[in-house]
């Protein structure tokens, strides 16, 4: 086969269940299961051996997490699953809201040096449980035996600060009680409005008081000398450089992107994607072996595409370009209005074709037919008719100018 990939993936972003034990405010499962577009599932035995024979040797690491709108420990079969991966000589990372972390199963996970990535949307009772809806005391309380426990081990505790208005300014307290409990790294993320209904939580439209408060965090961050990603600073009057706040100068949607060649996403489905900011579908492994979908038309149809001056669609403004594979740290960086309001639509700007499809597909939800096919249609469109039909549309897009492009000596490296 021409351009055939002999490397395998080094990193997995895997899902092994799309169910959950909370319902967050914030979180699109609760609007997607509203809409009866959540199927609860667990990853099948003949799909997670596959994974164990083909993909997880060639592995790095393994991000259980993240992938989806689901809880990994919520799954029914995750002690056997965990214990036959740390079986493997590579890194393991969860990202988890805690609640169904037992002392048992966090002894288990730190023996195999773990690395926990913890959420929260909020450093206070009454903030906490209004977006998750469960016990404060209990999550931090886990958080605090798990910092105790890793001490002296490889394993490491993370936190995810999802950032939205009601929470923002918990950011410095936040960041003093990470400190307070040795917590590794806390990274910061912007809230993703799903509803209309949900628009003014969206820290786009709160900019001054996000950049001022980011400020502070990093300031915070170098005195307590905690590892802290933040957002980049939004584009005001007062702040026109937008900068990282790590210092780089903001790190542009069009630098190179290596996960088609390093790494893949696996849902409990068993549908292979790209990545984890992509839910466009590459293949099944209820229906191929991985190295099949590793190299079918689609995977060399995107490397082909991803660092050229055409890239597709769902590529083009991607917050997880340049970035390390692997790393946190990507899903921070963003703050660009349209990616932050994609789901929604910009209320003063022309819609989206993404916005239009969403609302179609909103409207026919609400009708009894639609309820019933819209899940499976979308399934299917995901699975064989997505790729296709961006690639056709795409075509006819123009190509991207060339001072765009950066860092080709890089991109080079990862066409070989
Ligand atoms: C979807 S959850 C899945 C993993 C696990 N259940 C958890 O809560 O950590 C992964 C992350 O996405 C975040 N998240 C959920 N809804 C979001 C939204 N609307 N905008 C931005 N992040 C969101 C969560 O706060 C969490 O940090
Ligand atoms: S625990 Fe995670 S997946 Fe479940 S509703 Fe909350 S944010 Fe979403
Ligand atoms: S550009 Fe973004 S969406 Fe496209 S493959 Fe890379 S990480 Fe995935």
């Amino acid at each position: 086969m021409r351009d055939k990939l002999t490397k395998m993936p080094s990193f997995a972003w895997v899902a092994v269940t799309n169910k959950c034990n909370l319902s967050c405010g914030h979180c699109q499962r609760r609007l997607l299961k509203k809409q009866g577009l959540i199927i609860p599932k667990e990853m099948s035995a003949r799909v997670f051996e596959k994974l164990e024979q083909e993909l997880i040797p060639s592995l790095k690491k393994i991000q259980f997490g993240g992938n989806n709108f689901g809880e990994q420990l919520s799954a029914s079969n995750w002690d056997d699953i965990f214990a036959r991966v740390s079986k493997f000589n590579i890194d393991i990372s969860l990202v988890s809201n805690a609640i169904l972390l037992t002392t048992e199963r966090m002894n288990v996970m730190i023996d195999a040096g773990v690395e926990f990535n913890f959420s929260l949307e909020g450093i206070t009772s009454e903030t906490y449980e209004s977006v998750r809806g469960c016990n404060f005391e209990n999550f931090i309380t886990t958080v605090t035996e798990a910092c105790r426990k890793k001490a002296g081990t490889r394993s490491r505790v993370n936190l995810g600060f999802t950032a939205l208005r009601d929470n923002v300014t918990e950011i410095p307290k936040l960041l003093s009680i990470a400190a307070g409990l040795g917590v590794d790294r806390v990274t910061i993320t912007h809230f993703v409005p799903w509803e209309e209904g949900q628009r003014q939580n969206s820290l786009v439209y709160h900019k001054a008081l996000t950049n001022q408060i980011l400020g502070k965090a990093r300031e915070l961050a170098r005195d307590y000398k905690l590892l802290v990603d933040l957002p980049l600073l939004f584009t005001t009057d007062e702040s026109p450089k937008n900068k990282d706040l790590s210092g780089d100068i903001a790190p542009m949607s069009l630098a190179p992107c290596y996960h088609p060649w390093e790494s893949v996403s696996i849902s409990e489905k068993g549908n292979v994607m790209p990545c984890c900011a992509s839910s466009v579908v590459m293949g099944s492994l209820e229906d191929s072996s991985f190295s099949e979908i590793w190299n079918n038309r689609k995977y060399q149809k995107l490397r082909k595409t991803v660092n050229s001056s055409r890239p597709l669609s769902f590529c083009r403004n991607c917050g997880l370009r340049g970035l390390e594979v692997g790393d946190m740290k990507p899903l921070s960086f963003c703050s660009d209005e349209g990616i932050l309001l994609g789901a929604i639509g910009k209320s003063d700007h022309a819609r989206s074709s993404r916005y239009t499809l969403r609302t179609v597909k909103n409207s026919l939800l609400k009708t009894g037919l639609g309820s019933k096919l819209v899940p499976y249609a979308m399934e299917i469109y995901r699975k064989h008719v997505a790729f296709y039909a961006i690639a056709i549309l795409d075509g006819r897009k123009p190509a991207l100018s060339k001072k765009d492009l950066r860092s080709k000596s890089q991109k080079k490296h990862h066409e070989k």
